[in-house]
């Protein structure tokens, strides 16, 4: 459980990174510290070395020191470089998802907190985790944005109508760690909140077990491709196939109409569903509808969901060489456009709830 020293200045370290968080942390403070007391020394050992002894005294010239610039030159920068550099490490260990990450989808709504497990398990305002296993989640918004926020794994991210955002952790203790939405959404905003329950891998299983599945992720995704929204009339191979083919597709590099070449991403696959026409594939019409307004965002989770379990070659989204011949991917072009910013644009106008402020 949530443990606290008797000053309570610091919540619990419970992932893999908090104490490098906490380490840049200190190390920034030991810095401020080392600077601000020489500083107000100096300032009342001058006040009282030059005070006013008489009127209107003329101070000698100074003409300036090469030694004393370089020095105060060169120790800030070094300090200031190790501060860089600690940072960005940190920051890219933090934001760059492992491969092999148990995945849960997030999504934000006023004000709420939704997540669904891969085997279909669904929680709100709560999260359940394995302890010791690293856990990525791939997290929007059906409103405004919102922020994922766990102060016990010093990590958060902002969940953004219109896209996927990733965070990812490795709890190091059982135990049960606050959530928090860390960015005003509007007037429950406090109130959007919950709890982590980090739990051992055997009582995990037990809860996973004791919990209905109804349908996981990816067969939700392909009953609503095969049946409920007839995806598969265009995309199943065979005559009537007028749409490019999703086997073995995710994480490849696709080539559009036009020349440009888009990685096969999460966002990629979204943003295909709402809005078909901004990225056609080369080769097809640009004959599919939009689905805009007809999925929810978890629909749209299980359909990429499905999209990816097309290609069990793909590990989290790199591109994989092994995958089928099948699809259009052209794997020596460089991927210099990902041709999103239409979707994000045209999606980053919530404003179905009266309540809602603007983003940020
Ligand atoms: Cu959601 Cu603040």
């Amino acid at each position: 459980m949530q443990t606290q020293a008797w000053v309570p200045l610091f919540p619990e370290q419970a992932s893999t990174f908090a104490w490098q968080v906490d380490a840049l942390y200190f190390y920034l403070i030991a810095i401020s510290v080392a600077f601000s007391i020489p500083i107000i020394a100096a300032i009342f050992f001058f006040g009282m070395k030059y005070r006013e002894r008489e009127k209107y005294a003329i101070p000698d010239e100074i003409h300036g020191s090469m030694v004393l610039e370089t020095v105060w030159s060169i120790i800030p920068f070094v300090i200031s470089m190790t501060i860089f550099i600690g940072g960005a490490l940190v920051y890219f260990n933090q934001y760059t998802p492992p491969q092999d990450a148990m995945e849960i989808y997030i999504v934000g709504k006023q004000w709420m907190w939704k997540a669904q497990h891969e085997t279909g398990q669904r929680e709100i305002n709560e999260l359940h985790v394995p302890v010791g296993r690293k856990i990525k989640l791939t997290m929007t918004t059906e409103d405004v944005l919102h922020d994922f926020f766990i102060p016990a794994f010093r990590t958060k991210a902002d969940v953004v109508p219109g896209r996927y955002t990733y965070l990812w952790f490795e709890a190091t203790k059982p135990g049960k760690y606050h959530l928090f939405c860390a960015e005003y959404c509007g007037l429950n905003h406090s109130g959007m909140g919950g709890w982590i329950y980090v739990m051992e891998q055997r009582d995990f299983d037990n809860w996973l077990s004791g919990n209905v599945s109804g349908q996981t992720p990816v067969e939700m995704g392909k009953d609503l491709f095969t049946n409920k929204l007839g995806c598969a009339s265009c995309h199943a191979g065979g005559p009537q196939q007028r749409g490019a083919k999703l086997e073995g597709l995710f994480g490849n590099q696709v080539k559009l109409v036009g020349g440009a070449t888009v990685t096969a991403d999460e966002q990629y696959i979204r943003n295909s569903i709402l809005n078909p026409a901004s990225q056609v594939v080369e080769g097809y019409q640009p004959i599919m509808p939009t689905f805009k307004g007809q999925v929810t965002e978890e629909q749209l989770n299980g359909l990429v969901a499905y999209i990816k379990s097309l290609n069990p070659n793909a590990a989290g989204s790199t591109s994989s060489p092994g995958a089928p011949a099948a699809n259009t991917a052209s794997q020596t072009a460089p991927n210099s456009m990902t041709g999103n910013k239409a979707d994000r644009g045209k999606q980053n106008a919530p404003g179905s709830n009266p309540n809602a402020p603007a983003n940020k």
